[in-house]
């Protein structure tokens, strides 16, 4: 390097001219890479997710391919290196057990290499945070690009979406009224193409998350996996990011509190995933921006849901995109001050700039704002003794008449003993009974499976009822519906009061009143208390006993208490 040239992080391995310089672009060259791109330049991490057992992201190198072309083309020098991809439907027993696995594998990568700034490959519910999270901690120039959404699942003339109809069909199938081979053959029809969940599941939240963050770049959320913009998006985000790293723009200027009020406000105006509350409470904890449960009630849960997509209204992501996508609820929040218009974004314009000129070409996919799919469509923060450190609950995937409800407990100690017990007819179980779910949270899944909407006993589905009143310390599947009180903190393996509910208590909820009560004594609950013992580890060593040890609650967002905050990117030591 000469002159006044700036230097970035990368020269420490590739500037010397010495024998540790020698050494780290010699084996470099074995690629075929000539001698200039050691010249100085910025060096791209591609963070590639690609995995053929995460569907939702196997088509990932094609867009690593497109990041590569632009980054080449503004002068910088493209790596793409391959972190952990969490798949959802694959990992056992959930993929939420290694988000932190994951994100600390990415923050490791990005500090041990030669990364000036980092492109995440983002898609996959769990991708998504845990790239992010990892990104944080090291606070290097970065931009994610999501793998954009399946098309449209479509059988017998039907819409069908990512997981929303696997529930109704599977209910279905219980009720009688869908056969077997029916329900076999939907499956090719569900998911035609590359790309993730095309509902409003968590991955769709997520990619909107990203958007709203500003960490993305404009129109990121939506745009389908299988339609050519997606390959341009990534060429102008390869293009962008070299520009970022000359800049020094870091993650901790995207990612102020503004921006995290925006994306909270956000998913309420998109009806977006409960897991949201979770990944961002996490990612907000690695770059020291101080969120809590309460700001997701206060500021989210009044924004009207004016998204008509799955599973709280009609439509996919496909549709969403050709009705103007993103970019018009982001400027329908600044038209309501709804926005902090000034929050900067990955291209260097603040959300505003990006997003005030937007257009809705379809008011049947994305409503006006005065006509809305729901009223409040945010995400509903109830405590009281079920709940000391709150529960979650999403009023727009719920029963309008089961917001106020008062019901006697049937309890399932864990969910192998829901499935156990759920079918059998003998089970004193009717409709205005409240399911409580037990053993299914950070600590005690291990890793908070997503089976809180656990499906109702048939012999209520068999009268034509489809809803309940659910109570667990589980998540919830994105693209699931129901009213299902969740993330109930602390939760039952951890000594929560859920872990003391009994068949037969009567639990009381009350959303209007954000109220979550087990109508018990105190003495009671005390006596219940003395004779309760924790569980043991899942594992007696390796990861899943570090992660029992050390996983925070939901209402902190489940990371790991020793992986919470910045620790930048610079290295104690050097190797040569
Ligand atoms: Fe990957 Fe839904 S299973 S996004």
């Amino acid at each position: 390097m000469s002159g006044d040239k700036k230097k970035f992080r990368s020269s420490a391995w590739y500037g010397p001219a010495n024998m540790g310089g020698f050494i780290h672009r010699s084996w470099m060259r074995n690629q075929g890479l000539p001698s200039h791109v050691f010249d100085g330049r910025p060096v791209i991490g591609i963070c590639n997710t690609k995995s053929e057992f995460n569907p939702c992201n196997a088509h990932f190198d094609d867009i690593a391919e497109h990041v590569k072309r632009g980054v080449w083309e503004a002068g910088g020098f493209p790596v793409d290196f391959p972190v952990m991809s969490l798949g959802e439907v694959t990992y056992r027993p959930t993929a939420m057990l290694f988000r932190n696995l994951a994100a600390m594998e990415v923050e490791e990568s990005i500090r041990g290499q030669p990364v000036d700034g980092v492109i995440l490959l983002v898609g996959c519910d769990k991708t998504t945070p845990s790239l992010l999270m990892g990104a944080a901690s090291c606070d290097v120039p970065t931009l994610a690009i999501s793998g954009g959404p399946m098309l449209n699942g479509r059988y017998r003339g039907e819409l069908i979406g990512s997981g929303t109809h696997v529930w109704k069909f599977s209910e279905a199938v219980k009720a009688g009224k869908m056969t077997v081979d029916e329900f076999m053959n939907a499956e090719a029809a569900m998911s035609r193409s590359p790309g993730h969940c095309m509902t409003m599941g968590t991955a769709s939240s997520m990619a909107c998350m990203v958007e709203a963050l500003g960490v993305g770049m404009p129109e990121n959320a939506a745009i389908p996996a299988a339609d050519s913009r997606r390959g341009t998006l990534a060429h102008m985000a390869g293009q962008r990011i070299v520009r970022m790293v000359e800049e020094d723009l870091k993650i901790s200027k995207i990612l102020t509190r503004e921006a995290f009020e925006n994306a909270i406000r956000l998913n309420g105006a998109i009806g977006g995933s409960t897991n949201a509350v979770i990944h961002l409470i996490a990612l907000a904890g690695r770059i020291g921006v101080e969120l809590t449960l309460d700001d997701w009630d206060r500021l989210g849960c009044d924004v009207p849901t004016v998204v008509n997509l799955m599973p709280s209204g009609e439509y996919l992501m496909e549709d969403f995109y050709y009705a103007g996508g993103l970019p018009v609820v982001i400027r329908m929040l600044g038209e309501a001050g709804l926005l902090h218009k000034d929050a900067l974004t990955v291209n260097g314009h603040s959300i505003w700039e990006n997003n005030k000129d937007a257009q809705n070409y379809n008011t049947g996919v994305i409503f006006p704002w005065d006509k809305p799919l729901t009223d409040k469509g945010g995400i509903a923060v109830l405590r009281g003794n079920l709940a000391p450190d709150g529960a979650v609950l999403k009023p727009s995937a719920a029963s309008p008449e089961l917001m106020k409800h008062r019901g006697r407990a049937v309890v399932f100690e864990n969910i192998e003993d829901y499935h156990a017990r759920i079918a059998d007819p003998e089970l004193d179980i009717d409709e205005t009974c409240v399911m409580v779910l037990k053993n299914c949270g950070p600590r005690g899944y291990p890793g908070m499976a997503e089976v809180g909407n656990m499906g109702l006993p048939p012999k209520v589905l068999e009268k034509g009822i489809t809803d309940m009143v659910r109570v667990s310390d589980a998540r919830m599947s994105g693209t699931a519906y129901g009213t299902v009180v969740l993330h109930t903190a602390p939760e039952a393996a951890a000594g929560g009061p859920l872990a003391l509910v009994r068949n037969g208590d009567m639990v009381e909820l009350d959303v209007p009143g954000r109220r979550l009560h087990l109508d018990v004594t105190d003495a009671e609950l005390a006596e219940r208390r003395a004779a309760w013992s924790p569980p043991e580890p899942p594992m007696a060593g390796g990861y899943q006993k570090l992660y029992f040890d050390h996983v925070l609650q939901a209402d902190r967002g489940a990371d790991l208490d020793f992986l919470v905050g910045k620790r930048g990117a610079d290295i104690p030591r050097e190797s040569h």
